[in-house]
């Protein structure tokens, strides 16, 4: 099966059946998850994996009673950073230092530069920033679990505020962004199984551009290079 095959096969499931799924095909979409690009390598979210029946069910309540919460197997809970900070940059940017054998100061001018950018952007901006990363993470999750034949729904139909109140997210410096209920698929109870797969028809959807469709008019900033803030090593 190609990558393809296995996109054309998952739906957003609306009924599950309840049966858990092997711990080997979790870890495997978890990790599909942790390897995710991110901007600037901050991985600036992280994952809650909840299967405790008593708990699915009050994030049910605060979820518009969607089925799945209580039906699945695992629910991933996507968390982000409330925001940036030198700390919280510079302890992701050490590790990775760290672990790569180079001094912390390597990055200390691109650091920089972005710590700028994002204080600059405001503090909206910052956890929308980091929000948006979290949903390539859950994409390669869904991706993954299609590939697994695992089921996924991707939810965003929940109340953030009162689900981070209940994971005791509110005040450590994560929000809830989106969520994932894995398990599998109810055939004969769910209403979108055989429904035909619709997307915006791919000439609506691509279009291939060149120079000639740009605009002409707009003043090019001086290139800047942002590898160049890297402090490289002999
Ligand atoms: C970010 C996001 C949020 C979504 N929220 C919900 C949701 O709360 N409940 C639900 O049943 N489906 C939800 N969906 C599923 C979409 O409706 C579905 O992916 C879309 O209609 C395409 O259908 P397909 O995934 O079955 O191919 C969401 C999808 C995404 C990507």
């Amino acid at each position: 099966m190609s990558l393809l095959d296995d996109l054309q096969w998952r739906y957003a499931t609306k009924k599950m059946n309840g049966q858990t799924i092997p711990e080997e095909k979790l870890d495997y979409i978890l990790e599909a998850a942790r390897l995710a690009p991110s901007s600037s390598g901050l991985q600036q979210y992280k994952i809650l994996v909840i299967s405790d029946r008593a708990l699915l069910e009050k994030i049910k309540l605060v979820s518009y009673d969607q089925s799945q919460i209580t039906d699945c197997s695992h629910l991933l809970v996507f968390a982000a950073w409330d925001g940036y900070s030198d700390e919280r940059i510079s302890s992701v940017f050490n590790y990775i230092m760290d672990e790569r054998g180079l001094p912390h100061q390597t990055m200390d001018g691109y650091k920089q530069v972005i710590l700028d950018l994002y204080e600059r952007s405001g503090e909206a901006w910052q956890a929308h920033h980091a929000a948006k990363q979290s949903y390539i993470s859950f994409a390669m999750a869904i991706a993954a679990a299609a590939e697994q034949k695992i089921d996924a729904t991707p939810i965003e139909g929940f109340l953030p505020e009162k689900l981070d109140e209940l994971l005791n997210l509110t005040g450590s410096g994560y929000k809830s962004t989106v969520i994932l209920p894995l398990g599998y698929r109810e055939t004969e109870n769910d209403w979108l199984v055989n429904m035909k797969k619709v997307r915006t028809p791919k000439d609506a959807f691509i279009t291939h551009i060149t120079l000639a469709d740009a605009s002409s008019s707009v003043e090019l900033p001086t290139p800047m290079n942002l590898d160049s803030f890297v402090q490289k090593s002999e």
